[in-house]
Order: C-alpha cells, then structure tokens, then sequence
C-alpha cells in the first residue's frame, strides 16, 4: 500500500514543472509542508511491520530526497526568472533559433578548383587587389597602347605612382608576376581572387567577379604539360569523359596562346541554349609563358619555360550549377546559397 502511494507521487513529481512562485508553493505545501504527503508517509510507515520497515525504508528516503531535490531546483529557476522580469526580461519566452548558413557557391567550388590542383602539387598564391601598372600590364608584356588600359575597363585608383598608374586588379595574371618576382623556379600555384572591371552591372557582367590563376614555370615545361594538367583537372570537376579542345587565340602575356572549351556540361555536347547548339562552351585561356614575362620577372627564358591559365570562377559555377544571373552571387541571400552543396564541405 504505502508503496504504491510512493509509486504514485514519484511520478506527480517528476512530471511536475513550472517557473511559478504561486504554484511552487503550493508544491511545497503538498508534499513537504507540516501537513503535507511527507509527513503522512512517515507517519504511515511508523505503522508497518519491522520486514516492511527494512525494506520501505530506503525507498522512503530517497522519495523525500526527490521531493526537495525538485523543489530546490525550481525555486533556483523561478528565482532568476522573477529575477528577469523585475529587469524587465521574460526569461519563460522561448529563444530565437539560431539559423544555419551556407556556403557560397563560388567559395564551394574555388574550395574544388584548390582541392583538384592541390593533388598536381599546385600551392594557393595571393596577391593585393589594388596593384600598379606594373604589375596588372607592362610587366605582362601589355604594349603602352592595349585597349585593355582604357578607362573603360580599368576602375583606377592614383595616377603615376612609382610602378604606373594605381588601380583595382583586372585579372589574377598580376600574381604570377608577384610571384615570380619573389623568387626562382620551380613555381607550381593557383591564385584564386577577386578582380574588378568598370563594367555596366547586368544578368551577364559585374564589375567584380573571380578568377583563378594557374602558373607552372620549370625546366622543360611544355604546352603537353598543359593539356594534361588542364585535362585532368576537367575530368575532375565536370566528370570522365568531358571532352576539351583548345583554339588558338592571343594573350600578350602568353605565346603561344589557347582558349580551352569544354563538351557542354548541361547538353553533353548535343546542343542548347547554354552552348548555342555548338555543344561546346569556352572555360579558360591558356598558354606558355611568354619569355618577355619571364624576363621582366628577372627569370631566365633560356632556362625555364612555363606555363599559364586564367578562368573565371562565376563561369565555372554557372556550368556545374547553372546560375545564369551574376548579380545573385552578390546578393547574399540566404534562400539562394542554400541551394548549392558540394562533396567537400
Ligand atoms: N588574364 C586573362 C583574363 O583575365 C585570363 C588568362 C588567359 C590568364 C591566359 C592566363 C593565361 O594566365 O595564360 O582574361
């Protein structure tokens, strides 16, 4: 019998809550009050045969123990809550949640693009995004007159300083002169960074967007070592079995120069919209290192050949994840990060 009340209230108490003073004290009348449960029980147990006794009486204790255990415990809790409230806080309300982010896109997949280098040896560069003449154009054998110099392109910062001109970056090629500069070959490295252009804001440009920059300058590097790299690096962000071709094409700062196209990544080379039913869609420019570049980076052309490319990383994602409106990397929001996961996290 008086077990079976113990039963009982054990359960009453442990299911009890509340951060009430009224009804705390109401508790504490019930079960530990001069009239309450607790001194019924031992009142009770008093009665009972001396077997009973042995047994009941550790199972006695410990109920009255449990009872005071909670009541101490919500008494701490109800204090600080009365607590808040006369500091003007409800501390009952529930909290906010906390919201888990994501990664951007473009941080997702230059974390592929480092991550597929690095297991060629490739090391990550960086170099400052506000550069000098120098550095963006005449070391990379850019002749005075190139349009590229134009006001319409280049967002610049300071006429003539010691070096040229001072502007923001129009491409990442500016650290593989730093770099360059900064020592001897061997050179193996990717420079992922931002680069500005003055450019109108559109579904198709920015005036900022990310580049990638691959330089390797060694003894007897030649354009096969190129095509493998860039090969292999294909196969491992867009699958086996895209197919690339390189066409001729011109960079002041390579010679001879390449732009690379992929099979379409959304079409597989049947053609769509994406491709403009060529099936092909360009990703890079390339090519071996011109020895002027080499030159003005106090490297001997004689000795060393390399190589070099450059892509954009908004391109690259726009065909993995088919982001076609640049301005949505910018925008941050959040329901639109959301949406992209990669292998790596
Ligand atoms: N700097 C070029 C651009 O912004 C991209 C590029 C082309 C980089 C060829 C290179 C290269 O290193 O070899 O369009």
């Amino acid at each position: 019998m008086l077990q079976d009340k113990i039963t009982q209230y054990t359960a009453e108490i442990n299911a009890f809550h509340t951060a009430n003073a009224d009804e705390l004290e109401q508790f504490r009348i019930k079960f530990l009050g001069t009239k309450g449960i607790i001194k019924d029980i031992f009142d009770e147990f008093k009665a009972v045969s001396p077997e009973e006794k042995r047994s009941l009486g550790k199972v006695l204790n410990e109920f009255k123990q449990l009872a005071e255990a909670k009541y101490q415990d919500l008494k701490e809790a109800e204090t600080e809550v009365s607590a808040g409230k006369d500091a003007g806080m409800d501390l009952t309300l529930p909290g906010e949640a906390f919201e888990v982010g994501a990664r951007h896109p473009l941080a997702l997949v230059r974390r592929e693009i480092v991550d597929i280098f690095s297991k060629l040896g490739f090391v990550v560069a960086e170099g400052p995004e506000i550069e000098d003449d120098w550095h963006n154009f005449s070391a990379l054998n850019f002749p005075e007159e190139h349009p590229a110099r134009d006001m319409q392109d280049t967002f610049f910062i300071k006429k003539g300083g010691e070096k040229g001109d001072i502007a923001l970056r129009t491409h990442t090629s500016s650290v593989q002169v730093r770099m360059m500069e900064a020592g001897q070959p061997p050179f193996r490295a990717i420079m992922p960074g931002r680069v500005y252009r003055n450019e109108a804001i559109s579904a198709r440009a920015h005036c900022f967007f990310h580049q990638v920059e691959g330089l390797y300058v060694d003894e007897n590097v030649s354009f096969a070592d190129l095509k493998q790299t860039l090969f292999y690096f294909v196969q491992e962000l867009y699958g086996e079995g895209t197919k690339v071709r390189f066409r001729p094409s011109y960079f002041p700062f390579t010679e001879p120069s390449a732009e690379m196209d992929i099979s379409c990544t959304i079409c597989k080379g049947a053609g769509c919209p994406l491709c403009k039913y060529s099936g092909w869609v360009e990703i890079l420019g390339c090519g071996m290192v011109d020895p002027n570049v080499l030159e003005n980076c106090g490297i001997d052309s004689k000795k060393y050949s390399g190589f070099a490319f450059g892509m954009g990383i908004e391109r690259i994602t726009n065909l993995k994840f088919e982001i076609k409106d640049l301005r949505l990397f910018s925008e941050n929001d959040s329901r639109f990060l959301k949406q992209y996961k990669s292998s790596l996290i």
